[in-house]
């Protein structure tokens, strides 16, 4: 049955999986707004590729853009390293490659959450043999002690304790993307 959300509700207020916030909207959308400044000052005069890593990225994908300054053009990818399971598999496939061509591009790989580096490291290798321009990330969370040179990161919005988390994009086995910020899945 559906539950009518009362007004200012937001999703999941009842639900006793999610723990505490970790990144609240405010929070988010405030770094986010650093980040598209930063990004708009960086690619000045260029029209930078953001290949959005889905699903996980596509809300951050979306805010984001809209603070970038700059005519963006929008990819897409989906790669599987995780399944249901909340730990990684460390194998890693392409289920939706990009549709446009990467030749003399800047490319912007947009990612949710940076955890073992094993899907990014896999994505910036196959990006870069197709000839682009450019290939840098950013990264909307990663986690603490996790090194940000090591994994050659250019935008990170926020480094995040090892709790598994969900909210904005991230998921257990679907459920949760819509929650509007980042809090603890308790399991
Ligand atoms: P990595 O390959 O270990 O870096 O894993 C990156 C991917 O795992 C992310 O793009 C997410 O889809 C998923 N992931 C890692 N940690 C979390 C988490 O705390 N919550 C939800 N998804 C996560
Ligand atoms: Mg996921």
């Amino acid at each position: 049955m559906m539950r009518r959300m009362a007004d200012g509700a937001i999703p999941y207020a009842d639900d006793e999986s999610i723990g505490d916030v970790v990144v609240g909207t405010e929070a988010l959308q405030a770094r986010i707004a650093e980040l598209g400044a930063e990004i708009t000052r960086d690619y000045a005069g260029r029209a930078p590729l953001l290949v959005g890593v889905l699903k996980g990225a596509f809300l951050f994908m979306a805010d984001l853009a809209r603070q970038i300054d700059l005519p963006v053009e929008f990819d897409f990818m989906a790669v599987s390293s995780y399944g249901n399971a909340t730990k990684s598999s460390g194998v890693v496939r392409i289920v939706k490659d990009l549709d446009l061509d990467l030749t003399g591009r800047d490319v912007l790989i947009v990612e949710d959450i940076i955890d073992s580096g094993l899907t990014l490291a896999y994505l910036r290798k196959n990006l870069l043999a197709r000839n682009p321009s450019s290939v840098e990330v950013c990264a909307l969370l990663v986690r603490d002690g996790l090194q940000k040179t090591e994994l050659d990161l250019r935008y990170v919005g926020f480094a995040i304790p090892p709790d598994f988390v969900v909210g904005y994009g991230l998921d257990v086995a679907e459920r949760y993307r819509n929650l509007p910020y980042i809090a603890s899945y308790l399991g």
